[in-house]
């Protein structure tokens, strides 16, 4: 066990995070996590309202430790989500995508907030909007990240914000995050490593074909969600790079999420309104895109449908080759890291 700046700010035993995924960050892996002594991050995009705040109430029931909740910003009820967990006083507010409205309103009740952000401006701008912590996401990761890699953008980020910062996209092991240490971030986050977890409920088909996946098996495209992001090379993903705009798709996809966010048509049709006005909002085509992709995303998950489903999926899923408990996970990595901070200094020749 080591203490780190990440360790301190939330109060947690290992500087390990588990990242907000959509459809996947369940209470139940969420408090897996933080009970292991990591910080566990609930992703609400997906959530209305009173879905986030039964989730939030579920990990209390299941853990006593801080935990965090995670809101893509350009989402529908983003506000209203954030809100429920601000007015649920949770410990950590982790946003992506977008600005934050809410930070002065976080810290006057203790909690903390960390943005996520691929670009190193973006990760300098989130300190001097007040952030306590930033996580930097490398184009390894899953889903959403920009050009650099996490080599390049930890060490280009820990030189210029004094906030810890967290290094996402390809930890998976005790290396990456003695590496991400040495780099200077104060901790890591995965997603595809949590993903792979005994806890985790993503269906059996697609951690086989995880499992079966080198690091050459991701594929990146913004034909996806409409943004740029590294999803699982699969008949689904492949398909989605060579469409056009899937327009019946998305029709259809749009009506799902109107039905999962239980909107009236009313609140659907402003909400489409205002969020193409809005300053986190995201033109209609990208909403479109992203309805497509959680449809697509919960076939995979949910139905392991291998045909249409589809799968964010980070280059690391090539270095996963078991699926053990979300403990274990954290153990090993803590014990391979401080083996190798330990061996990396006898490798150098007096
Ligand atoms: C299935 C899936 C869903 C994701 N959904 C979100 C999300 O809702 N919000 C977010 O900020 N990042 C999301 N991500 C990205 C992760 O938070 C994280 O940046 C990424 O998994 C890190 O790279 P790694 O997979 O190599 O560990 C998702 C990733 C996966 C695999």
């Amino acid at each position: 066990m080591f203490k780190t700046k990440m360790t301190e700010l939330f109060g947690i035993n290992h500087p390990i995070m588990l990242a907000g995924m959509n459809w996947i960050t369940t209470p139940e892996l969420v408090a897996h996590v933080c009970n292991a002594g990591g910080l566990g991050m609930l992703a609400v995009a997906q959530f209305s309202p009173d879905d986030t705040l039964k989730a939030i109430k579920e990990i209390r029931k299941l853990t006593d430790k801080p935990f965090g909740v995670n809101q893509i910003l350009i989402g529908p009820g983003a506000r209203e989500n954030i809100q429920t967990a601000i007015d649920e006083k949770v410990p950590v507010i982790n946003y992506a995508l977008g600005k934050p409205w809410f930070i002065d309103q976080v810290h006057a009740y203790g909690g903390k907030v960390i943005g996520t952000t691929a670009i190193a401006r973006h990760a300098v701008r989130a300190e001097q909007l007040g952030c306590d912590a930033v996580v930097i996401t490398g184009r390894e990761a899953a889903a959403h990240g920009a050009e650099a890699t996490s080599l390049v953008l930890i060490t280009i980020v820990s030189s210029h914000v004094k906030i810890p910062v967290i290094a996402a996209g390809g930890f998976h092991d005790g290396r990456g995050l003695a590496a991400a240490l040495a780099l200077g971030a104060s901790g890591i986050s995965m997603g595809t490593r949590f993903m792979m977890t005994k806890e985790c409920h993503l269906h059996d088909n697609f951690k086989q074909l995880c499992l079966q996946a080198t690091e050459q098996d991701t594929v990146y495209s913004n034909r996806f969600d409409g943004m740029d992001g590294r999803a699982l090379k699969s008949k689904a993903s492949l398909e989605l790079m060579k469409k056009g705009f899937p327009m019946a798709e998305a029709t259809s996809a749009a009506m799902e999420i109107k039905r999962l966010l239980k909107l009236s048509w009313w609140q659907f049709i402003g909400l489409s309104f205002k969020m193409m006005s809005a300053d986190e909002g995201s033109p209609l085509w990208v909403q479109a895109r992203q309805a497509v992709a959680a449809k697509r995303s919960l076939l995979a998950i949910e139905k392991g449908d291998t045909d249409k489903g589809f799968l964010f999926a980070g280059q690391d899923c090539g270095a996963i080759d078991d699926i053990p408990s979300v403990k274990e996970v954290i153990d090993r990595i803590i014990a391979q890291a401080e083996q190798t901070l330990e061996a990396t200094r006898q490798k150098i020749v007096k």
